[in-house]
């Protein structure tokens, strides 16, 4: 159904003999570098919250877990996909979590009330089975302190059991519970969204700065060798940003090595157009912090280099406060099921654009983190003792990821002249003399027109295309109504190349140069 769908569009746009009225002409050139692309930006967020542990990356009874109870089939899809980092145990939880409660023998292990999530945690998923589970998912861990109910102290045994060699308390007991090598942890995350009055232990943007520098520079003295990242804003609609920024950077800059933002978009009610449109925000979200990161290193002639970490982002089908409002008048659940969103076509594009921001920003944004990383505005969903499968979403990180390893993002040219409204970004791999082109058109068919600039003779093309003749179409009946399909949408002659893009449509353009 969705080939023959694409290849009518295609066929149908070659008769009309490439007279598509809506154009758009992208100069490639490959010394135009933007920066590496770091492998971080494929990051994903396991939080204690509704079923993304629990029944979503772990279910020991379930027939697919492993001799640790991790879900196999879960496993398998966050390989392919191309997740390379993890963050952990929250969000929200974090600011009432006490990580000790998840450590040692499982019988020992408290039930506790969360409040984040009104759930009850049974702490029977922790930090060593966190390590464990990203050893098999062959991803980078990064974990978040509580600077909510916590502070400083908590933060400081949390590094110690996690990184010390041993031969103190809180290392020994590590190795008491089975882990004799310290993990090394590398990243390490300040708290989390201190800037919004929904935060457990909210503050104020200097408290906040103070206790994220203090707190810093006790880790560093503990271990050199983290990097730290200090919660930026929650969103770009936050009415302090960007001062929140501002004041944070000026009371931390020296210690912190990134500033994290989050970014969520719904809307959907908005129409397809206006929907689609909201990565510009995100494109100048990211500009301002990256300004408000210059501009503080300039006030403190400092060398020092702080870099950005988008460390939660996603669509998001709800209003913000919609969890909360779900939760109201159910009683405290194990792992309850909340905000389980389910994704369309469109939703997919825009989660593109999203990733192609990314990809523009590669010099300063080096970590990403798709949230979640099961079932909660995820790529991946799970029935609890069924089944996984893959949403539409999980299509353009997949491609994103896999096809930029090892790259650098280029910074295009693009003539406004009869332009179609087609987000690209572009990524060059000088070894394998791959140039990976993404596009998503927000509207009508349309063409792309590449003219490509200081490359090789080009040696081979290849097209991937994600599309549906309903923009609303999911995955969740029927799980391969909305998957990319292989396609000769274009044509390539001498350094320019013609993509016929369907109407609303995400498209991988490969290209091999001599
Ligand atoms: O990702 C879900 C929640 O969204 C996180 O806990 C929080 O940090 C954000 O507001």
């Amino acid at each position: 159904m969705v080939t023959q769908y694409i290849e009518n569009c295609c066929r149908q746009m070659r008769e009309e003999q490439w007279v598509c009225n809506m154009e758009t002409k992208i100069i490639i050139n490959k010394h135009y570098q933007i920066g590496a692309v770091s492998p971080f930006l494929y990051g994903s967020f396991a939080e204690h919250m509704g079923r993304v542990v629990y029944s979503g990356i772990y279910e020991p009874d379930h027939s697919k877990a492993d001799e640790d109870g991790f879900r196999t089939d879960v496993l398998k899809s966050v390989k392919n996909m191309g997740i390379r980092l993890v963050r952990y145990p929250g969000g929200n939880f974090v600011s009432g979590y006490h990580w000790e409660d998840g450590v040692g023998p499982r019988k020992d292990r408290p039930r506790k009330v969360e409040l984040a999530w009104k759930s009850i945690e049974t702490n029977e998923f922790g930090t060593d089975e966190f390590m464990k589970w990203c050893r098999k998912a062959g991803v980078e861990p990064m974990l978040c302190v509580n600077l909510g109910t916590r502070g400083m102290e908590d933060a400081l045994h949390y590094l110690e059991y996690c990184n010390f060699p041993g031969g103190t308390y809180w290392s020994d007991l590590r190795i008491r519970n089975g882990h004799k090598e310290p993990y090394g942890v590398k990243y390490w995350c300040l708290g989390n969204e201190m800037d919004g009055p929904w935060q457990i232990g909210h503050k104020e943007a200097k408290e906040y700065g103070r206790i994220a520098a203090e707190t810093g520079k006790a880790m560093k003295a503990l271990d050199p060798s983290i990097c730290l990242v200090a919660s930026g804003s929650s969103l770009s609609s936050m009415p302090t940003f960007p001062e929140w920024d501002l004041t944070v950077l000026e009371e931390a800059y020296e210690v912190i090595d990134y500033l994290s933002l989050h970014q969520y978009y719904g809307g959907q009610e908005k129409g397809t157009k206006a929907f689609l449109s909201q990565s510009e925000d995100m494109e100048h979200y990211i500009e301002t912090i990256r300004s408000a990161v210059r501009l503080v290193k300039a006030r403190k002639r400092s060398d020092h280099e702080v870099k950005l970490a988008m460390d939660e982002w996603g669509v998001w089908s709800r209003p913000s406060n919609s969890v909360n409002e779900e939760l109201k008048d159910t009683p405290w659940q194990v792992a309850p099921a909340i905000s389980e969103q389910i994704y369309t076509l469109e939703d997919a594009l825009l989660f593109a654009s999203m990733m192609m921001v990314m990809l523009r920003n590669a010099d300063s944004l080096k970590i990403a983190c798709q949230a979640l990383i099961a079932n909660i505005s995820s790529c991946i969903m799970t029935e609890r003792g069924g089944e996984s499968w893959l949403q539409t979403t999980y299509y353009p990180f997949y491609y994103i990821s896999n096809e930029t390893r090892g790259g650098v993002s280029l910074k295009t040219v693009e003539e406004e002249e009869k332009s179609a409204d087609i987000d690209h970004a572009v990524v060059w791999n000088e070894d394998k003399r791959q140039l990976s082109v993404f596009l998503v058109n927000r509207e009508e068919k349309a063409t792309a027109f590449l003219q490509l600039e200081d490359f090789n003779k080009i040696k081979k093309a290849d097209s991937i295309v994600l599309t549906a003749n309903d923009p609303q179409t999911t995955n969740r009946e029927n799980h391969q109504a909305v998957i990319p399909v292989e396609t000769v949408n274009f044509t390539v002659t001498g350094d320019r190349i013609y993509v016929e893009l369907p109407p609303l449509s995400f498209d991988v353009l490969r290209i091999i140069t001599g």
